[in-house]
């Protein structure tokens, strides 16, 4: 009894000690499904610490490590005009069309959660694309929001390479693949050349991953195969994007996609801010002031694929929104 006393005494003083690092989610170290090699979990989170974190730790520690998950609200095109200089006729038509196309925009409530609850684990299953922000990417600035890009073309993918059929059939992962395709989609706003789906993960892969240090495939355990980083890449970014159901979150403060009308910039920000962590979140416009973009920050104590990503404010100018935002329906 005596030494089992002991014991917990050690026991407790021991975890006084570590107490600092029990916010860490350890369950990653052991159960990650990456490919990885194990991560000294002591080491800071990117952009908090000053201090060159040193070269052996180059898969550990990602030196440019503000993270951005990216997201796309691709809208539809044709409405904006409704919504800006349309009639109450046309707006109340636009109405009627998406609420007879039915259970939507506005019956969410338990269906919507159990919805998306299936979805998280069944992702080739339904969420449906007119409520979903689609991917973008995932970016690594350096801390002070600036950015490299195109970091080694060495490791860039060829406009060669059948991504459709690298992700599905040599690599064998059809429901990433699925995922992808209907979830990380090319749309108006990706600025990216060419308009088909793997062109846009081409170019993500090409022009940001190649810039993240411990996404290097000399990072990878066991026997690599060519692309084995690009494709693991992929399925990290969709594995991030799954958390972060932004038409949910602006949902549940009654912000709906609508033509009747805008939305305050300060109400988006607020409902996004709730669900991430109260920090804030970067939302873009178009030129016509319609909400088009979405980035979630992060810094990251490890490595990309099987890190630990903590919620931070956005770096740099907050929004290029006007004061009033158009939230769109998109095209069904
Ligand atoms: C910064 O990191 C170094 C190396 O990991 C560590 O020795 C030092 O205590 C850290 N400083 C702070 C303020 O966290
Ligand atoms: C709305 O109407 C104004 C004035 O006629 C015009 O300049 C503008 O281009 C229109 N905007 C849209 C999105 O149709
Ligand atoms: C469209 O529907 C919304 C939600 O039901 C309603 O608040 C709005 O007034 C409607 N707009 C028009 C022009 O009918
Ligand atoms: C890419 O591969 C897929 C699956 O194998 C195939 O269906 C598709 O036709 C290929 N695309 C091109 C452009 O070759």
């Amino acid at each position: 009894m005596i030494a089992f006393r002991h014991k917990m005494v050690s026991a407790i003083i021991l975890l006084s000690l570590v107490g600092p690092i029990l916010s860490y989610d350890f369950s990653n170290m052991f159960t990650s499904q990456y490919p990885v090699g194990w991560c000294n979990p002591f080491l800071p989170y990117s952009c908090e610490n000053i201090t060159q974190v040193s070269d052996s730790q180059s898969c550990c520690f990602e030196k440019d490590g503000l993270m951005l998950l990216a997201q796309f609200w691709d809208y539809d095109l044709d409405l904006v005009s409704v919504a800006i200089n349309g009639t109450d006729a046309s707006k109340q038509a636009v109405n009627t069309t998406i609420y007879q196309q039915g259970a939507g925009y506005f019956g969410i409530g338990d269906w919507l959660k159990s919805a998306w609850d299936q979805f998280r684990t069944d992702p080739s299953s339904t969420m449906p694309i007119e409520k979903s922000f689609t991917i973008h990417g995932l970016w690594s600035d350096k801390c002070d929001g600036s950015y490299e890009q195109y970091c080694q073309p060495d490791l860039e993918i060829a406009d060669s390479v059948n991504l459709t059929d690298l992700i599905g059939n040599k690599f064998n992962k059809p429901e990433l693949l699925t995922l992808m395709q209907k979830y990380w989609i090319n749309t108006a706003s990706s600025n990216v050349a060419g308009d088909s789906n793997p062109q846009l993960w081409e170019h993500e892969y090409n022009k940001h991953a190649t810039c993240m240090n411990t996404m290097n495939p000399s990072c990878l355990v066991g026997n690599y195969r060519q692309f084995e980083a690009a494709v693991l890449f992929y399925q990290k970014v969709t594995e991030i994007w799954e958390q972060l159901n932004t038409y949910e979150f602006l949902s549940k403060f009654g912000i709906l996609p609508t033509v009747s009308n805008s939305y305050k910039l300060t109400d988006i920000q607020q409902a996004l801010s709730r669900n991430h962590g109260d920090k804030q979140v970067y939302v873009g416009c178009t030129s016509d002031g319609v909400l088009n973009e979405i980035y979630y920050y992060y810094v990251l104590k490890g490595s990309v694929l099987a890190g630990d990503y903590k919620q931070v404010d956005l770096m740099g100018p907050a929004s290029n929104c006007r004061e009033d935002v158009w939230y769109l329906p998109k095209p069904n």
